[in-house]
């Protein structure tokens, strides 16, 4: 039999034996171990060679989401993120996919875009004329600049250019089309944009200002999709409240700032975990939903004919397992072995398949209970430490304290009280 990321209980475990069954699951040396069991794993040293002017570095809890079964393989997700409640969600809607087979994956090319600015064009289509007649050559200047990607069957495939009425007058921008394979890509893309802009500025005549990245990487979509059973979710009623929620985001951005917020809570967090740049993600979410002229939900959800929730999410996903922080955060190349991706673009899917399960678990959680009590669960088992519980005591103590809606520290001291009179 395979590997599991079932892992019944796994919350009640203390960190250092979560740790072994995720030592099991994802191979880990003891050096990795120690990695993520130390804090301070990013040496000064290294952190002085990735930013400027460093005095230090911050931590985040790294959780592990379990249950995520995609395109029928397991997978154990790490997220960093300080905000309570996300990781055990997504567990809970992975746990909820699985009767009906889990999440489906696909993805596009790793295209990500290329923007150069070509400004001072009095005759702008002849511009991009001369721009289209010479593509075959500024692809070649661009791929010039990084032979080893060319040679992984990546390299700049392709250029478009669109025409922009300014105040100042028509622009050319000039898209250059590279795929990245499994970098980001932002850096090699900047360099291909600089590189070839002489080269644009010379066949014009007009003159370049910007060269950049475009964080919409509506070229690099992953794409997730899962069935969620109506048993599975609680019942006919609460599909109709999650659908009803959907319908609320698709029709009022306020509501769907807030509904998108929650797909990202899962994305970046796995983002962070794996040394990934999470403000090019947000961009080009927010950005992606609303291109279509509206601000719209990035996920979707329907009632098939079975009564069954159907859920589906597609956006951009700009992320590596090569490069920057991923290759330099110790911490984000064991993230990276736990999850077992072998490309970016099953990470990009990965981290689709875990925005949808976050989606799915927050509407769910506010069209029927609301989301206090889940939030609420971690903070009693806190409170519940505090009051001096140990073991099986913490959950049963926690778990009277959510009943009772008296979440303190005094009343938890009460509860072990009368459990020790108790069992006298
Ligand atoms: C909280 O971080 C995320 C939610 O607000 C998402 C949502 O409202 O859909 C619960």
């Amino acid at each position: 039999m395979g590997k599991t990321s079932q892992l019944p209980g796994f919350y009640k475990l203390s960190p250092e034996e979560r740790l072994r069954v995720v030592k099991e699951f994802a191979g880990l040396t003891d050096g990795e171990m120690e990695i993520l069991r130390s804090t301070g794993s990013l040496e000064l040293e290294q952190a002085d060679r990735m930013v400027e002017n460093v005095i230090g570095t911050t931590e985040l809890p790294l959780g592990i989401a379990v249950n995520f079964l995609i395109n029928g393989r397991d997978y154990l997700i790490p997220m960093a993120i300080e905000e309570p409640s996300v990781v055990a969600a997504a567990s809970n809607a992975a746990r909820m996919a699985r009767a009906k087979g889990g999440f489906r994956t696909s993805s596009t090319e790793p295209i990500m875009i290329g923007q150069i600015q070509l400004t001072g064009v009095r005759d702008p289509s002849g511009a991009k004329e001369a721009i289209l007649s010479n593509k075959e050559k500024i692809i070649r200047i661009a791929n010039e600049q990084d032979p080893m990607l060319v040679k992984l069957g990546g390299g700049a495939k392709d250029l478009e250019v669109r025409v922009l009425d300014t105040p100042s007058g028509p622009m050319a921008i000039v898209h250059l089309l590279v795929d990245t394979r499994d970098a980001m890509g932002a850096n090699v893309i900047n360099t291909m944009a600089e590189a070839v802009a002489p080269f644009i500025e010379r066949v014009t005549g007009g003159r370049v200002y910007l060269r950049i990245v475009s964080n919409l990487a509506d070229l690099r979509l992953a794409r997730a999709e899962a069935i969620f059973a109506k048993e599975a979710l609680g019942g006919g009623e609460v599909v109709d409240g999650i659908i009803r929620a959907y319908e609320f985001a698709a029709s009022d951005p306020y509501r769907c700032a807030t509904h998108n917020k929650g797909i990202m809570n899962g994305i970046v967090a796995i983002a962070l975990a794996t040394g990934n740049d999470t403000r090019a993600l947000e961009a080009g979410a927010h950005a992606f939903a609303a291109t279509k002229g509206k601000y719209k939900p990035l996920t979707t959800w329907e009632k098939t004919p079975e009564g069954d929730l159907l859920g589906r999410i597609e956006l951009p996903m700009a992320v590596g397992i090569i490069g920057g922080a991923t290759a330099a955060h110790p911490v984000a190349k064991v993230c990276l072995k736990i999850l077992g991706v072998k490309t970016a673009r099953e990470l990009g899917e990965v981290m689709a398949s875990v925005g949808l399960a976050q989606n799915l678990a927050a509407i769910r959680a506010l069209a029927a209970e609301g989301i206090q009590r889940g939030h609420m669960s971690l903070h009693a088992r806190n409170i519940a430490i505090m009051a001096g519980a140990e073991g099986e005591l913490i959950d049963e103590v926690a778990e009277r304290l959510v009943r009772e809606r008296r979440i303190r520290v005094d009343r938890a001291k009460e509860i072990l009280q009368e459990l020790a009179e108790g069992s006298e």
